[in-house]
């Protein structure tokens, strides 16, 4: 009974964190999709809505907007293309994008960058001054304190205007520590919500895990905190059998995507084959089996 009292009069009722439904509801965002830059991916995504008191799936346009989504994948997948795709893509819209580099210095990434922008058919001169770049690859401090990382982020967002947000790769910022994985993605999770970034975080697949699930090492800690996974994979063909069921000759290598999960609206769950077109860029074409 004493042990009780001294428990209730220590806890603290947060009253700050209660909501009913109606009130809930206020501040919840409208789902908007927001398009990736990526052909054949924004209509993976979708919503059901009432058309003639009937419910119909409807595409989204994109991935949700104020969605922090992990793309995911060993090395050499397409995940940095597809994320210069993006960044590129929301820029040539007229969005402040920031640009979190954790791996390749800043210079390197806009070299990239520019070549996507130049694929895509977008002059990279006119969008240019709308991608903010955070180099962390070059800067331990940014990528060891992540304190310092996210009031540079937060300074970027509110000088810029920023929308968007990318990181490549959260896995490079906790190198050496993966014990850390869950609390550094859960920090920057809840920073981007607080901030209403919509937002896309690379993190690096170990190889030797199962190629299409999202787990894996980063993978497994930052795809159970976001709102969705995309995991990209590649595989060789090296038999008939296996062959036969990729519609591919033995030796050639596919690529191949699929969307593992997305809590903030509807989505394809199918596996599709993706490609690297020869001017760089990452393409979704079809679901596996039929092309
Ligand atoms: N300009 C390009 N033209 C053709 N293929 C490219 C080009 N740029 C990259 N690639 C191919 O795309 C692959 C994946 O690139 P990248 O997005 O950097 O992978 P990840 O970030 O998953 O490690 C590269 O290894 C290369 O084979
Ligand atoms: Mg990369």
């Amino acid at each position: 009974m004493a042990e009780n009292q001294e428990y209730t009069s220590q806890a603290q009722v947060v009253k700050s964190s209660i909501f009913t439904a109606s009130q809930a509801l206020e501040k919840a965002p409208e789902i908007i999709g927001v398009p990736t830059g990526v052909e054949g991916l924004d209509e993976l995504f979708f919503t059901v809505k009432e058309v003639d008191g009937k419910l119909k799936q409807v595409p989204l346009g994109g991935i949700p907007r104020y969605s922090v989504m992990n793309i995911t994948g060993v090395s050499d997948t397409g995940k940095s293309l597809m994320v210069e795709q993006f960044a590129v893509e929301q820029a040539h819209r007229g969005h402040a994008v920031a640009f979190i580099t954790v791996e390749s210095p800043a210079n390197f990434v806009v070299a990239s960058m520019r070549e996507r922008a130049k694929a895509m058919g977008y002059k990279f001169e006119e969008l240019e001054d709308k991608i903010i770049f955070i180099d962390a690859a070059s800067n331990s401090v940014l990528r060891e304190n992540l304190p310092d990382l996210l009031a540079t982020l937060a300074y970027v967002i509110k000088t810029y205007k920023v929308k968007f947000t990318i990181i490549d790769s959260v896995t490079g910022l906790y190198e050496n520590k993966e014990m850390m994985a869950r609390n550094v993605v859960r920090r920057i999770y809840n920073f981007l919500k607080k901030w209403y970034q919509t937002a896309l975080l690379v993190s690096q697949k170990r190889s030797g895990h199962e190629e299409l699930s999202a787990e894996a090492a980063g993978g497994f800690a930052v795809s159970h905190i976001v709102d969705g996974s995309m995991v990209l994979a590649k595989q060789l063909i090296t038999t008939s059998y296996v062959a036969k069921i990729y519609k591919r000759p033995v030796g050639e290598v596919v690529r191949l995507f699929r969307i593992d999960g997305c809590r903030m609206s509807g989505h394809d769950a199918r596996t599709y084959v993706m490609e690297i077109t020869p001017t760089g860029l990452v393409r979704i074409v079809c679901p596996l089996g039929e092309c």
